[in-house]
């Protein structure tokens, strides 16, 4: 079939293929009243599927070219001078705390048994990486209708031992970044901002508006499916700090010092001409080991898929909030039963989704099942108390591992009351207004 051809022109054929076998097969159909309404869904054309296919033809497989588009255009988009890959979002988020324990950073590093201020209200692995290092998050309350840190309990939950803020913007919503950057500056803490559910939320500082993850040391992103954009697997870690970035990328790629791309060798020159800890002088390297690292590299494929995800993100944005200003307007009479979302204040949320909190005498699992029976599907914000899990259940018993700041009453609320639903792309009208009809009529 191909014999006759040049490899471009067999490529060209493949990938018009591709596009052809998207109209054919892979357009959704039009919304029919009584469809499932997702919470989230992917949003793609022929151009994620045909990056797909050209770059399984180029079958570079590992970081290549796209890698390299990809991540140049993400930091482009930020702001921000440093971008790596990874395979998740979970990856960014443990890649970005053990950053900040690396023997690079002197004094500044956090040692086990150091604390790590965060909250229980969201997502574990914004935690897990905290406690698997063996520093002990503390924990303390968040706000409704933010479902962000009470930023007023950061000075009671500080201790000499206080290394860092690791926090979440809660489905986009941004916490209060002039507080606890201040606060940070103040105590001199890094601050790691979970962007998984935030990417384009924008927040004004110190009178400039930025995006939220370029704000603090470090932020993380997520593509998974759901997420504000996809690659299927995959997620981003960010920062303008030159230092944490090459720790980052030492993190990443097994803990090596070198920083050639895969598939290059020597591009400082000095691949055998320098001394490494008590290695041989101008041991190669490639082999030398900086730091006890991992492999979270993503495949060329994942960033062939975002880098035609990043082409429409803008819109992406845009379309998010123009669904959750219509499920807001919808809403805004029924806020006898329900709190309704509200954005920080000096923030413009690229919101992941529509959290809602039943009044007393509403009962929040009534309102998830009746959605659930009408075909919209529901999601809990996460963990809702992160302490409650059975993950915690050896921690809890010891009361050890971990502080908790005050109580956690609104955290508990939010993990008895609280539900949400989805504003992503590809919610058309009659969906967000089918969803408000089954939550003025349940
Ligand atoms: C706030 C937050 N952080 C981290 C993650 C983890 O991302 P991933 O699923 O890509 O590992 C998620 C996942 O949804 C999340 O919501």
């Amino acid at each position: 079939m191909f014999e006759s051809m040049t490899k471009e022109l067999a490529t060209q054929q493949i990938l018009d293929s591709v596009k052809e076998y998207h109209k054919t097969f892979m357009q959704k159909p039009p919304y029919i009243e009584g469809d499932r309404i997702s919470y989230a869904s992917r949003v793609f054309d022929e151009h994620e599927m045909i990056n797909l296919v050209d770059s399984a033809l180029e079958f570079w497989l590992t970081s290549g070219r796209y890698t390299e588009k990809f991540e140049k255009k993400l930091a482009e988009y930020l702001q921000v001078p440093f971008c790596s890959l990874v395979n998740s979002g979970s990856s960014a988020n443990l890649i970005s705390f053990m950053a900040l324990t690396s023997p690079l950073l002197g004094v500044r590093a956090i040692k086990r048994g150091d604390e790590v201020i965060t909250v229980a209200a969201g997502f574990p692995t914004t935690v897990t990486p905290i406690i698997q290092f063996g520093a002990v998050p503390v924990f303390v309350d968040v706000t409704i209708p933010q479902y962000n840190i009470d930023t007023s309990l950061l000075e009671k939950a500080l201790s000499p031992k206080t290394k860092a803020v690791m926090l979440a913007h809660t489905l986009g919503n941004p916490f209060a970044l002039q507080v606890v950057k201040d606060f940070c500056t103040a105590h001199n803490l890094w601050l790691v901002e979970d962007n998984c559910d935030a990417l384009g939320s924008t927040y004004t500082i110190d009178g400039v508006t930025k995006y939220t993850g370029t704000i603090g040391d470090i932020g993380t992103s997520s593509f998974y499916p759901p997420h504000h954009m996809t690659m299927g697997e995959g997620g981003a870690v960010y920062t303008s700090d030159a230092l944490l970035h090459k720790i980052v990328l030492s993190l990443r790629d097994w803990g090596r010092d070198c920083v050639c791309p895969s598939g290059k060798d020597n591009l400082c020159g000095q691949r055998f001409s320098r001394q490494y800890g008590e290695l041989p002088f101008g041991y190669d390297h490639k082999y030398v080991y900086s730091h006890f690292g991992y492999n979270l590299k993503a495949t060329d494929m994942q960033a062939a898929i975002g880098c035609a995800q990043l082409e429409k993100f803008p819109s992406f944005v845009e379309k998010r909030k123009t669904n959750y200003r219509r499920l807001y307007e919808g809403l805004k009479d029924l806020q006898e039963k329900f709190i309704l979302p509200e954005a920080a204040p000096n923030s413009d949320p690229s919101w992941f989704g529509f959290l809602i909190t039943c009044k007393e005498g509403i009962s929040r699992n009534k309102m998830v099942h009746h959605l659930e029976k009408n075909n919209i599907q529901t999601r809990m914000l996460f963990a809702g108390n992160l302490i409650k899990h059975p993950c915690f259940d050896e921690m809890r018993k010891s009361d050890n591992g971990y502080r908790v700041v005050g109580s956690l009453a609104v955290t508990d609320r939010i993990m008895n009351d609280t539900f949400w639903i989805g504003v992503y792309p590809g919610m058309t009208n009659e969906m967000i207004d089918k969803m408000i009809f089954e939550l003025k009529n349940c």
